[in-house]
C-alpha cells in the first residue's frame, strides 16, 4: 500500500530544515543544478533565511519524511513564474512524488497570478525531462551554458 504524499511551504523558520535538503540536493545530484554544494554548504543563516523570501519553497513528506522539494519564484518576464531546485530523494522516487511537486508549484502560481511557468532542464537529465514531459511542459528551443561541454534546455507551459 503506498503512502500519502503531503507538501508544506517552508517560511523563514524552516531555514535549516531548507538547508538540509537542498545540500542533500545538491550533493546526490549535481548534474542536475546550476549551483553547486560547495558553493552552498558555508553559507551563513541570513543566505538560507533570504533564499525563503526570495522564492517559494516546498518540501513533500510522506510519513512526515521529507522525500522532496522544489521552489517557485519570479520568472524572466512579466506575468511568468519559474519551477527550479526540484528533488526527489532516491529512496522516494518512482512513487509519484516529483508529480506532486510540480501540481504544487502549478497551484501556487495560478493563486499568485501568473499565467506561464518556466524551467530549465540539463541535458541527458531524462528522468525530470519526461516528468516535465507528463506535466504539460514542452521545449521552447532556448538552451544554454550549464557548465563546459554541458547545456541545459528551457520549457514552459501555460498555467
Ligand atoms: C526527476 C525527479 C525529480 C523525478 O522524481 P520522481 O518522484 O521519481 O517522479 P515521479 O514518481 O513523479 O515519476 C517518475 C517515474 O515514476 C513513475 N511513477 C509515478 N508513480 C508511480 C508509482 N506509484 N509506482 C510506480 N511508478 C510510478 C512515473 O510514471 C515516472 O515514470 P517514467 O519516468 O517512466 O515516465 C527525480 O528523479 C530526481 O530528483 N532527480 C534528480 C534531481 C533532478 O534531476 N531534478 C530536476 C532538475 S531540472
Amino acid at each position: 500500500m503506498s503512502s500519502a504524499i503531503s507538501t508544506r511551504r517552508l517560511t523563514p523558520e524552516d531555514w535549516q530544515l531548507f538547508r538540509r535538503v537542498r545540500l542533500a540536493a545538491l550533493e546526490e545530484a549535481p548534474y542536475a543544478f546550476g549551483s553547486t554544494y560547495e558553493g552552498e554548504v558555508d553559507a551563513p543563516q541570513s543566505r538560507w533565511r533570504q533564499g525563503l523570501e526570495t522564492r517559494t519553497r516546498f518540501i513533500a513528506e510522506i510519513d512526515g519524511v521529507v522525500a522532496g522539494t522544489v521552489s517557485g519564484g519570479d520568472g524572466d518576464s512579466s506575468g511568468a513564474a519559474a519551477m527550479t531546485g526540484m528533488w526527489v530523494d532516491p529512496r522516494f522516487r518512482r512513487q509519484g512524488v516529483g508529480d506532486v511537486l510540480v501540481k504544487t508549484v502549478m497551484d501556487w502560481a495560478r493563486s499568485a497570478g501568473y499565467r506561464e511557468m518556466f524551467l530549465w532542464v540539463t541535458d541527458a537529465n531524462t528522468d525530470a525531462e519526461r516528468l516535465y514531459q507528463r506535466n504539460g511542459f514542452v521545449r521552447t528551443g532556448a538552451a544554454q551554458d550549464v557548465r563546459p561541454g554541458h547545456l541545459e534546455y528551457e520549457m514552459s507551459r501555460t498555467i
